[in-house]
């Protein structure tokens, strides 16, 4: 068992996987059974649109300890209609999912019982299969795996921080994201950093606020599709941005807030 990963308590008093490497705490607040929900399945809109009638593919964009995947396919498992949703989670490192499945800490992250034997699925063979969802493994490394999974309807983005990440909180990711998204695709992040936004915006996604995630801090939603936005950024935004000096991910081009201010979503 490797000790990358340790359970720790989050100042909220839920358990929740630390990541030694990094030194961040995934799900770090309200711990990870109520955030996968709150911020990722429920502005998702999950359970309604699975009982639509057209198959869905959710992206999981960072496996991590598997709370959002688990809290979704929690979700599939627990209906008696609708069509097949398709999880792909996209990691590097399993340990922290491995540590989570251990008797001790499965029941902390949701994986006890049947959805602990589809994760441990996951974990040796890469894919578990039911009649109405099937969940795959897209091993190695972000962005450049994203070109191994299928086009998305939605998507949880949740790599670490933009300091431990950066990578994954530029322009560039966000528009290799964008290559991979259907018409109708939203995707849901914890971030709600101004650079964070401008690059989504960057790569031609309509970006909103999503919910509180605590201390006066909301996450994003983004989309493909302006009107899946509840609360699209405004001009009062725009007028924030032009005076952050934080705006822009490492990776925006030179007149990237006049690019913004022209994006349609302001016209
Ligand atoms: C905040 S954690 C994800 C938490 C997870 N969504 C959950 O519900 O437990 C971020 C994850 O992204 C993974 N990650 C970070 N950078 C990556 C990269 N460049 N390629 C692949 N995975 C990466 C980390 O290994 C880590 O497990």
């Amino acid at each position: 068992m490797s000790d990358e990963c340790e359970v720790v308590t989050t100042t909220g008093g839920a358990r929740a996987m630390l990541d030694r490497r990094v030194g961040e705490v995934m799900h770090p607040v309200v711990g990870p059974a109520v955030e996968a929900l709150r911020l990722y399945c429920e502005p998702a809109r999950l359970g309604a649109r699975l009982l639509r009638g057209e198959p869905l593919v959710l992206l999981d964009v960072g496996l991590g300890a598997g709370s959002n995947a688990i809290a979704a396919w929690r979700l599939s498992e627990a209906r008696t209609a609708g069509a097949r949703l398709t999880i792909v989670s996209f990691e590097r490192s399993l340990d922290a999912l491995a540590l989570a499945l251990r008797p001790d800490h499965a029941a902390s992250f949701g994986l006890e019982g049947a959805a602990g034997e589809a994760a441990r699925a996951l974990l040796d063979a890469g894919i578990h299969e039911t009649a109405r969802t099937s969940w795959q493994l897209v091993a190695g490394e972000l962005p450049g795996s994203l070109a191994q999974g299928p086009a998305a309807d939605v998507v949880f983005w949740d790599p670490f921080s933009p300091r431990a990440n950066p990578e994954l909180w530029s322009v560039g990711a966000f528009t290799a994201l964008r290559g991979r998204c259907r018409a109708g695709a939203t995707v849901h992040t914890y971030s709600g950093a101004t650079a964070v936004r401008s690059a989504l915006l960057l790569a031609g996604f309509f970006v909103g606020v999503g919910e509180p995630t605590g201390a006066h801090k909301a996450a994003t939603c983004a989309a493909v599709d302006l009107a899946d936005l509840e609360r699209p950024l405004d001009r009062r935004w725009l007028a924030r941005l032009g005076r952050s000096t934080a705006g822009f991910a490492a990776d925006a081009p030179a007149d990237a807030y006049l690019r913004v201010v022209n994006h349609p979503q302001f016209a």
